[in-house]
C-alpha cells in the first residue's frame, strides 16, 4: 500500500514535514513561491526519491529560533510586570522546594508558570502567519471560493489579539488563563501559536516542556535586572518582523543568584 503526501515549498525552504519519525524523505528543490514536490512514501520505508538532511534541517529550523524567541519573549514580559514575575517566582520556589534543579515533574504543579508561557505565546505569536499552506482542491470558506493551489496565510498574531475574542487584547495577564480551559495545541481556534491540524507543529509538546523547564530554572535560580539601572519600562518591545518574529534588540539582562 503506498501513500502519497504533497508538501508545499516557499521561497525555497522545505516545507517541514509533520511525520518526521517516518521514513519519509523530502527533495532538495529550488522551487519558489508554491512550487509543489509530491513525495512518495511507501509503509515497507523504501524511498522513491530525496534527502534525509532536509527533514533534519526542518527539524532544526523549526525548532531553534522559535523556542528561544519565546523566551526571550517570556523574560522580556517579566522584567516589565515585576509583580508577574515575583508571583512566578513564589510559585515556582514553593514547589522547588530548595531542590537544585526544577524537574518536568515539578512543572505539573505550576499553573502560574504555564499561564505566563500561554500568554507570551498569545501576545508574540512566533510565527505569526504560521506557515504557508495551499488548498489541494476547489473549496469555499466563509462565502470566499478559492481555487486548488491558492496560497493560504493565517494570521495567528491578529487572531491572539483579536479584541472581539480577549479582553484587554494588548496586555500582558496571564491570569486569563488560570481559569481557562483554552489551550493552544490546535483546538482552539482563538489561540493557534502552534497551528491546528495534519499540519500543525509536530514539535508542540517538545517545545513546550522545553520553555516551561528553562522558564521555571531561570526565574528560580536567579532574579534579573537591566543593565545599567535602566527601568523596566524603557526596555524596547519593537519586534523584528521575520519568519520568526524576535526582539529588534536582543534582551540584555543582569542576573543574581537567589541562593
Ligand atoms: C515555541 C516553539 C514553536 C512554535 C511557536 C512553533 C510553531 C509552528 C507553527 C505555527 C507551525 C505551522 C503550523 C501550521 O501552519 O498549521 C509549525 C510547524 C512545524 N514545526 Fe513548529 N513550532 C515550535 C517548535 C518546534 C519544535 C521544537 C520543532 C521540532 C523539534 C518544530 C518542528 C516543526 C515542524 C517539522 C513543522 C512543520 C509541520 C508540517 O509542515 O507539517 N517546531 N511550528
Amino acid at each position: 500500500m503506498k501513500v502519497e503526501i504533497e508538501i508545499p515549498k516557499c521561497c525555497g525552504v522545505e516545507a517541514p514535514v509533520m511525520v518526521i519519525m517516518a521514513p519519509v524523505m523530502v527533495v532538495d528543490d529550488t522551487g519558489c513561491g508554491g512550487v509543489r514536490q509530491t513525495l512518495r512514501w511507501s509503509f515497507d520505508g523504501t524511498r522513491s526519491f530525496g534527502s534525509g538532511r532536509a527533514i533534519v534541517s526542518d527539524v532544526f529550523s523549526g525548532g531553534t529560533d522559535t523556542t528561544s524567541a519565546s523566551i526571550e519573549w517570556a523574560l522580556s514580559e517579566l522584567i516589565r510586570h515585576p509583580h508577574i514575575m515575583k508571583k512566578v517566582q513564589k510559585e515556582v520556589t514553593e514547589i522547588a522546594k530548595g531542590k537544585s534543579m526544577i524537574t518536568e515533574d515539578d512543572i505539573q504543579d505550576m499553573p502560574y508558570l504555564k499561564a505566563v508561557l500561554k500568554e507570551t505565546m498569545r501576545l508574540h505569536t512566533p510565527l505569526p502567519l504560521l506557515v504557508p499552506h495551499e488548498a489541494m482542491d476547489d473549496v469555499e470558506v466563509m462565502g470566499y471560493d478559492l481555487k486548488k493551489g491558492t496560497q493560504v496565510m493565517i494570521n495567528g498574531w491578529a487572531i491572539a489579539r483579536d479584541p472581539t475574542i480577549w479582553e484587554d487584547a494588548d496586555m500582558f495577564k496571564p491570569e486569563r488563563f488560570l481559569n481557562s480551559c483554552v489551550d493552544f495545541k490546535g483546538f482552539h481556534y482563538e489561540l493557534l501559536p502552534f497551528g491546528s491540524g495534519r499540519r500543525g507543529c509536530p514539535g508542540v509538546q517538545f517545545a513546550v516542556s522545553i520553555n516551561e523547564l528553562v522558564l521555571a530554572n531561570l526565574v528560580y535560580k536567579y532574579d534579573f535586572a537591566l543593565p545599567n539601572g535602566a527601568r523596566a519600562e524603557e526596555l524596547d518591545m519593537t519586534e523584528l518582523v521575520g519568519l520568526v518574529v524576535r526582539k529588534k534588540d536582543p534582551l540584555l539582562l543582569v542576573p543574581a543568584a537567589r541562593f
